[in-house]
């Protein structure tokens, strides 16, 4: 019942993948203190890689990106080299590899770099950072143009590191309330300039980020996840649909590797987007298509069927199975998922 999931898919002329399964984003803040990805962590994926993607965890694009402890970055030479062991690992196993960058904007905390959060407005995030509850989210710095044209340079960068560290292509974290995803929602976005009010505007960024890296490293090799349905560090707004009614068939045009939906429980619905995420994309948004969030691989393997999206990618089950690819093959039972499992890289 989940043959498609073993289908090979071709992205483009350039990257083919060898089944429909895909190795979600999973922050795992197992990172070396210089951010740095370790042994243990090229171990990790290289056991992933028979998914027909691996997206790595989010991976910060600069120092003030960061938001929660160990996550690993992109931005030294250190950090490219230890990335370098990862992508040899994967590819030694067969594998193909994206890394997932990223910026948390109000998410992060001084705490890790000692300079403002930046963020579309001055509007903080409620809460504290997870692991560390002793640190309570600040106040942003709203950006300014500097401050944008900087990141978008930053962002830039970031992805040609990643194609120097090996990788097969990058995928942007433009979902989940973090950075990019804060500009495109009202709640987070209250500029006035050209950043803000209408959804060219809110669309701006976003926008500025992928094309700047479709001409570093190329289209075929860029990626985007979004999620128009706020969820998490974010409250939604009914006015933020014609954002992304606006963003979508922007990105279409852009012939991007695939866009992914940024999402714990597709089941969710969303008011303002007339229902599910994934729906309300694939209505706005022509191209190759990933669904997530608490799929089992023949709910998945059924809403690719029903041609709700193309690719599946796969959460928590990655976590708890490194093998979940073979034993979906062989039908074999699938270990359960539980947070515990966060502790330690297996
Ligand atoms: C521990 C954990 C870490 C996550 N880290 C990221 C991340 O770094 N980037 C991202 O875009 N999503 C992240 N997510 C969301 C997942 O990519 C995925 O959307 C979510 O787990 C739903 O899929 P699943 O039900 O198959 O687990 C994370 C989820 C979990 C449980």
């Amino acid at each position: 019942m989940t043959d498609n999931l073993f289908q090979e898919f071709e992205l483009n002329p350039s990257i083919k993948l060898k089944n429909r399964i895909l190795m979600a984003p999973l922050t795992r803040c197992m990172a070396d203190d210089d951010l740095v990805p370790t042994q243990a962590i090229a171990d990790y994926y290289a056991k992933r890689a028979d998914a027909g993607l691996i997206i790595t965890e989010a991976t910060i694009i600069r120092p003030d990106g960061q938001g929660y402890p160990n996550t690993p970055g992109l931005f030294t030479s250190a950090q490219i080299e230890g990335w370098q062991k990862v992508t040899q690992a994967v590819h030694n196993q067969g594998g193909k590899i994206f890394a997932q960058l990223w910026h948390t904007g109000r998410v992060a905390h001084p705490h890790f770099f000692g300079s403002d959060v930046l963020a579309p407005s001055a509007i903080a995030v409620e809460g504290r950072v997870p692991r560390m509850r002793e640190l309570v989210y600040q106040t942003p710095k709203a950006a300014t143009q500097k401050d944008i044209d900087q990141l978008v340079k930053d962002y830039a960068q970031a992805a040609a590191n990643a194609i120097d560290a090996g990788f097969d292509g990058v995928e942007i974290h433009g979902a989940n309330g973090y950075l990019i995803d804060q500009f495109l929602h009202h709640a987070s976005n209250q500029r006035d300039d050209d950043y803000g009010v209408t959804p060219a505007n809110m669309s701006r960024f976003a926008l500025e980020v992928v094309d700047a890296i479709i001409s570093r490293i190329g289209h075929e090799k860029t990626a985007l996840r979004v999620s128009p349905g706020a969820y998490f560090n974010l409250e939604g707004d009914v006015k933020d649909k014609a954002v992304f009614d606006y963003l979508l068939p922007e990105l279409e045009k852009r012939d991007l590797a695939f866009l992914h939906i940024g999402i714990f429980d597709d089941a969710m619905e969303f008011d303002y987007l007339g229902g599910r995420a994934s729906s309300y994309i694939r209505k706005n948004y022509k191209k190759t298509l990933v669904g997530v969030g608490s799929f089992s691989a023949e709910t998945g393997s059924k809403a690719i069927a029903e041609d709700k999206f193309d690719l599946l990618a796969i959460g928590r089950p990655f976590i708890a199975n490194p093998d979940y690819v073979e034993k979906i093959r062989s039908k074999a039972q699938l270990t359960e998922y539980s947070d515990e499992m966060l502790a330690k890289l297996v």
